[in-house]
Order: C-alpha cells, then sequence, then structure tokens
C-alpha cells in the first residue's frame, strides 16, 4: 500500500502510529478534507485548504501547515501513482493531551495526517439509470458547515439508505431538504437549477460549487434559495454531488420515480461540463 503523511514523516500504513490518548479518537475532535485528483492533479486544491482552514477556523485550531507545504505533501503521495485518479484524505485533530479532559489543552499539538485511495472510475450504470435516494430527519448538530471527523450521525444515515437500497439519504430539517448525508443537493424545477444556500446546516461543497460555475458557463440558470419537501418530491431532476461521486442524478426517491424515472437532460449537460472539465485538467498533467 501507498505511504501515508503522519506528522512530518512519510510512512508505510502498517508503520503509522496514533496515540490512544489522541483527541481525535476519543472526542472525535478534528477537521478533515477530501480532495479528488485526476492523474496527480488535485481538483480545487486552493478551494479545499481554505475551507479546512474556515473548518481550523470553527474549531478554534490553528492551521498546522501553509497552502504550499500541503501541496509538497500532496505531490509526494500522490506520485507514486502518478496516472490513477485518487482521492486525498487529510486529517486534523487536537491532538495528544494527557487526560481525557473536554477542555482544550493549553498548548495543542495537532495530530496531521495525509494520505489517498484509489477513486473507483465512473460507473456507467449510474449515469444510465441514476440513483436511488430516501429521505430521513436530519438528526446531526447544528454546524454542518465545519467539515467535522465526528461523523456519526452521517454514519448512521448513510446506513440507513444503504438499508434501504439507496445511495444516499437526503436530510430534512424543519420541511427543508438540505444536503445528503455525504453530498449536495440540486433539484431542477422547469428548466431552473436550484441548490439550498450555504450556511451553518449544510457543508459548502466544492463540487457544488464548481456546479454553479459549470451552470453559469453552460448558460443554465440557477439559484441558491431553500428547498422544501414537497418540491423535492415534484422536482423534475435530483441530483447529489460530491467529491468522490461527482454529480449524480437520482431517479428514485422514496420509491417514487423523479421526473421521468431517467437521469434528466439538464444532468447530462452539467456531466458533459463536468468530465470535460475534469479532462482538461488531466490534459495539463500530461
Ligand atoms: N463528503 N455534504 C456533506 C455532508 C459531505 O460529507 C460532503 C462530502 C459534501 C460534498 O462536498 P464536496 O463536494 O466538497 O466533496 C456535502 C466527503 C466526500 C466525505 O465525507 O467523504
Amino acid at each position: 500500500m501507498n505511504e501515508l503523511y503522519l506528522n512530518g514523516a512519510f510512512v508505510a500504513p502498517e508503520q503509522a502510529r496514533i496515540s490512544v490518548m489522541d483527541r481525535g479518537f476519543l472526542f472525535g475532535d478534528g477537521v478533515y478534507e477530501v480532495i479528488p485528483a485526476y492523474a496527480g492533479r488535485p481538483l480545487r486544491e486552493r478551494e479545499h485548504l481554505q475551507r479546512l482552514d474556515n473548518s481550523l477556523k470553527g474549531i478554534g485550531l490553528a492551521p498546522p501547515l501553509s497552502p504550499p507545504e500541503w501541496s509538497l505533501i500532496f505531490q509526494r503521495l500522490l506520485s507514486s501513482t502518478p496516472k490513477a485518479d485518487q482521492a486525498l484524505y487529510l486529517q486534523v485533530t487536537r491532538g495528544v493531551a494527557p487526560n481525557r479532559d473536554h477542555r482544550f489543552p493549553s498548548q495543542p499539538v495537532p495530530t496531521v495526517l495525509a494520505m489517498t485511495k484509489p477513486m473507483k472510475p465512473r460507473d456507467l450504470a449510474v449515469a444510465e439509470r441514476g440513483v436511488e435516494a430516501v429521505t430521513r430527519d436530519d438528526i446531526r448538530w447544528l454546524r454542518c458547515d465545519i467539515k467535522a471527523t465526528a461523523l456519526l450521525a452521517a454514519v448512521l444515515l448513510r446506513q440507513s439508505a444503504e438499508e434501504a437500497g439507496a445511495e444516499e439519504a437526503i436530510l430534512v430539517r424543519d420541511g427543508l431538504a438540505l444536503e445528503g448525508s455525504t453530498s449536495n443537493l440540486f433539484i431542477v424545477r422547469e428548466g431552473r437549477l436550484v441548490t439550498p444556500p450555504k450556511g451553518p446546516l449544510l457543508l459548502a461543497g466544492i463540487t457544488r460549487d464548481l456546479v454553479l460555475e459549470l451552470a453559469d458557463v453552460a448558460g443554465i440558470p440557477h439559484v441558491e434559495r431553500n428547498i422544501e419537501i414537497q418540491e423535492l418530491r415534484r422536482a423534475d431532476e435530483v441530483w447529489i454531488s460530491s467529491s468522490t461521486r461527482e454529480v449524480m442524478p437520482v431517479t428514485r426517491l422514496d420509491g417514487a420515480l423523479v421526473g421521468s424515472g431517467q437521469p434528466g437532460p439538464l444532468w447530462q449537460r452539467i456531466d458533459r461540463c463536468y468530465q470535460d472539465f475534469k479532462a482538461d485538467l488531466r490534459r495539463a498533467a500530461a
């Protein structure tokens, strides 16, 4: 397996050691990022690192590394399989403290981890048929804008979708559909793309922003506003987006067909734009 980066050193995964007193382990006291990389080129690296900084600020932890320092780590991790598509995973925790005490240590030394995992090639069956989603009450906390490693609620929600035979759980709070358990949400209504606005109740997805930019360039009308659950159910198209899943068409929701039950025309357009964007990134690497 590829080496990983832990606290300043590149080591084989089986050599990597973290203390049981690490607050990431004891409290889930940390934040993370997932950055897709195509042929060794991270997609939207600057934006991901900016979001990491926002998450760190959200939990009162100073950035342990600068963007150029992160970049060097990414280059080394990605260089072992330069042609492959991989996801970079980074995690920063509040480090090891002598006692299990909820209060912050006065001088935390963060634990910093970065590693890669292979990204699955695009599943053509998904493009042809779409995926199923279910709706679930959003049982997460009120700071979903922080990409926190404390993911128990998301884990339970995603598992609940899995057990219902669905790819994703779309989360509903106070009658509003906000995002998926591991993805952002888009709907299409009367030719217009709609996604909920950024705020503390959802993660500001990097793929989400890219989709809005691509929609702009393609001349697809779009708006950021709340989506009521009834509107979700009447949508012509529903999509989910994330760094590792790109943009996926949801064609069944809680067992009912979305629109025609096929991936819709606007999804076809945005997917083409997204694939072109990736191809440009790969070409720049060649
Ligand atoms: N999750 N919303 C939530 C709750 C997420 O966990 C994610 C991504 C997104 C999409 O964000 P982005 O487009 O920046 O990947 C939205 C990652 C992939 C994960 O936890 O593995």
